[in-house]
């Protein structure tokens, strides 16, 4: 691919950045269905993929600089801890997909109880919301942390046997979207995020597994 610098075009950014999210996607999708370590590493390559065309001077690098998020309390790290604590994000997430390996094998094989599915699927769903928010809490990228944590989130649904979805975050779900991440910035509390990934997971699979058994109740308290 040749070295794009940024267009100061902004319809031919959109369309660049529009691109990217496909080349994305397509990684993100290949890459579940490989048996390769999802790591940091794997994140950086999902931005990389964005932004390749769109602005590559910061495509899968970290920032190195301060910035605010927009209608956010929360500020970002300084970007001078960026890499130490993307590179503890990389250690934890390690432990919780070694746990989740199991889930690989009993999502995979339809022969499992229905109560054993419903409770992998909720173990799967947790990694997907804690890595989503880590992204977006330390925010490593210069711009695009929130679709890099989406399809960073999507990637693990989807390598443990679930679908990619797609959260809804904007117009009249931006506000809720950005609540979810910030009751887990100020509380720890991943129930609303959880819950906006589970709407997207309905959609996917019509509702019935989540929605009919309503594993939401059972497990929320
Ligand atoms: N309170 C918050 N805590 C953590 N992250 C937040 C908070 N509010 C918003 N965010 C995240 O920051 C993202 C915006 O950051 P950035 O502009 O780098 O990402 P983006 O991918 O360009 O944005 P977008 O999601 O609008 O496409 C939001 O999408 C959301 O994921
Ligand atoms: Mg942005």
């Amino acid at each position: 691919m040749s070295r794009q610098a940024r267009p100061s075009d902004k319809k031919e950014l959109q369309k660049r950045e529009a691109i990217g999210i496909i080349r994305a996607s397509r990684f993100v999708r290949k890459y579940a269905h490989s048996r390769k370590e999802i790591n940091v590493e794997t994140i950086k390559k999902i931005h990389k993929e964005i932004f390749n065309d769109a602005w590559h001077e910061i495509a899968g690098e970290y920032r190195k600089e301060d910035l605010r998020i927009s209608d956010s309390k929360h500020l970002p790290p300084h970007f001078s801890k960026v890499p130490n604590l993307m590179s503890d994000v990389d250690s934890e997430l390690q432990k919780k997909l070694g746990k989740l390996g199991i889930a690989d094998g009993i999502l995979h094989d339809g022969d499992q109880s229905v109560e054993k599915m419903l409770k992998t699927i909720e173990s799967v769903v947790t990694v997907a919301a804690w890595v989503h928010h880590k992204i977006t809490y330390i925010h490593p990228f210069r711009e695009g942390n929130g679709r890099t944590a989406r399809l960073t989130a999507n990637l693990v649904l989807e390598r443990f046997g679930l679908m990619g979805i797609s959260v809804k975050v904007e117009k009249e779900n931006k506000n809720r979207y950005r609540k979810a991440l910030s009751q887990i910035d100020a509380a720890g509390d991943y129930e609303p995020l959880k819950d906006l990934i589970y709407e997207g997971l309905e959609e996917r699979f019509d509702g019935v597994a989540v929605k009919y058994y309503n594993i939401r109740d059972d497990n929320k308290k």
